[in-house]
């Protein structure tokens, strides 16, 4: 068993960590935004990741994504330890294995909602599935926005982009920085609805950044972090148990 409850590894896990450590900085300045965390995030299940500003869920995040290198510990996609790859080897994983929603969206703003969704295909060469793409769209609700570029819509339109960017290879991994931070109620719901049936209906892993209980109370575990560490887990939660949970945190600061 690991920190967040599940047995290690098997045919099931999508994404191992083990010993993962990043610092930032040196001397008095040193940050130790993720801690020798070991974690396994089961395929096929909806993830939250919950804790304090600044206590490291960021930097975890990119970690398991392959987008920043850790100090020490490994990263496992499945049977890859993405930790020992080159960079060209890293780049064809995360291309094709996973979807990444960024925190501050990351558009590219000289290209059209329309370009920006489909930049990954093009990148890894994969054929383009209008059906899939439509879908995407619809469910978003960003049909009127594809032929403007990033600068020219609202930052909820913004991130609903950037979730179709993340999902239009049908990534095995879904990460994602708070995806829903800057929607409302209907469009939050909507977008976790369809989060967590892919994950039940595909066999999708998503793990999800979020400050909100409700938000995470899709999710089938939430994983408390707090000074670069797992520092508990829940599951099944509720808002109120993940509230209840935040506020026991080291610190009882959310
Ligand atoms: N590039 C960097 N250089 C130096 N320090 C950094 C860098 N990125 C993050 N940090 C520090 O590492 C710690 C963890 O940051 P991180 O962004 O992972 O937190 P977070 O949990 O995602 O916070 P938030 O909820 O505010 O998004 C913080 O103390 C932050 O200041
Ligand atoms: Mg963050």
């Amino acid at each position: 068993m690991d920190d967040n409850g599940v047995p290690a590894k098997g045919p099931l896990n999508a994404l191992v960590a083990r010993g993962l450590t990043k610092t930032y900085g040196k001397g008095d300045a040193r940050v130790t935004a993720v801690d020798h965390v070991d974690l396994t995030i089961p395929a096929g299940r909806l993830t939250a990741v919950m804790g304090p500003s600044g206590s490291g869920k960021t930097t975890l995040v990119h970690l398991l994504a392959g987008l920043d290198r850790p100090d020490s510990g490994e990263v496992w996609v499945g049977d890859d330890e993405i930790t020992a790859l080159k960079d060209k080897q890293l780049a064809k994983v995360r291309g094709r294995i996973v979807g990444f929603v960024f925190q501050g969206f990351n558009l590219l703003q000289t290209m059209t909602a329309r370009d920006n969704i489909l930049l990954p295909l093009r990148l890894n060469g994969i054929e383009r599935d209008d059906e899939w793409m439509n879908s995407l769209v619809d469910m978003l609700g960003i049909g009127r926005e594809l032929d403007r570029k990033p600068f020219e819509m609202s930052g909820g339109q913004q991130q609903r982009v950037a979730i179709a960017r993340a999902l239009i290879t049908r990534p095995q991994i879904v990460l994602a920085d708070e995806p829903t931070g800057n929607l409302d109620t209907h469009a939050s719901a909507e977008i976790l609805a369809h989060l967590r049936q892919s994950c039940r209906e595909l066999g999708q892993s998503v793990v999800m950044v979020t400050h909100d209980p409700t938000a995470a109370s899709y999710a089938g575990t939430v994983l408390l972090f707090a000074n670069g560490r797992v520092d508990g887990h829940i599951t099944d939660p509720t808002p109120e148990a993940v509230l209840a949970g935040l506020d026991a945190l080291s610190g009882g600061q959310r």
